[in-house]
């Protein structure tokens, strides 16, 4: 990796929209929509649960997706990957959401027992989206 062809300039990866929580005495409610807190049209939601002691998931980047990634419950810890720099981040709260763009390599790790991890997208599964190799994940980005 050149880290001087890194822009000094370019943003963190880690883009963190915070999900307004509406509590009052019986608990607390998050909602969310597409052109509010979700800033394209939610076309797909998935979530990952269970998730066994040691697992990392993920391990691909998109050439077009977007995502807004939430953990519900629990916790886990996403490791972000432009194909110049990482970046991590813990996703631990249900109130807040992490935004990964296309070229993006993602990584989740150390995932808690009661980890939910729901993942809001803009297009439905198609594989032919994902860049499952690193190599080839690396000349996309750097093409
Ligand atoms: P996978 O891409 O391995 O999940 P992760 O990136 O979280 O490690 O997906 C697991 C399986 O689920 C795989 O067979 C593809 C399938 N899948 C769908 O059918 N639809 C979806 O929206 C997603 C995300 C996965």
């Amino acid at each position: 990796m050149n880290e001087s062809s890194i822009p000094s300039d370019s943003p963190s990866l880690v883009q963190l929209v915070p999900l307004q929580s509406r509590g009052d005495h019986r608990g607390s409610l998050v909602a969310l929509e597409s052109g509010a807190q979700v800033p394209f049209p939610i076309a797909r939601v998935y979530y990952i649960f269970g998730t066994k002691p040691g697992v990392v998931r993920g391990l691909h980047g998109h050439k077009a997706l977007r995502q807004l990634c939430i953990a519900v419950a629990g916790s886990c810890r996403m490791v972000l990957d432009d194909g110049w720099r990482k970046e991590e981040v813990w996703l631990n709260r249900p109130d807040q959401g992490l935004l990964i763009g296309p070229g993006t390599w993602r990584e989740m790790h150390d995932f808690s027992a009661d980890c939910v991890l729901m993942v809001l997208a803009d297009a439905p599964y198609d594989e032919a989206d994902y860049l499952r190799d690193y190599d080839q994940f690396l000349a996309f980005v750097r093409r």
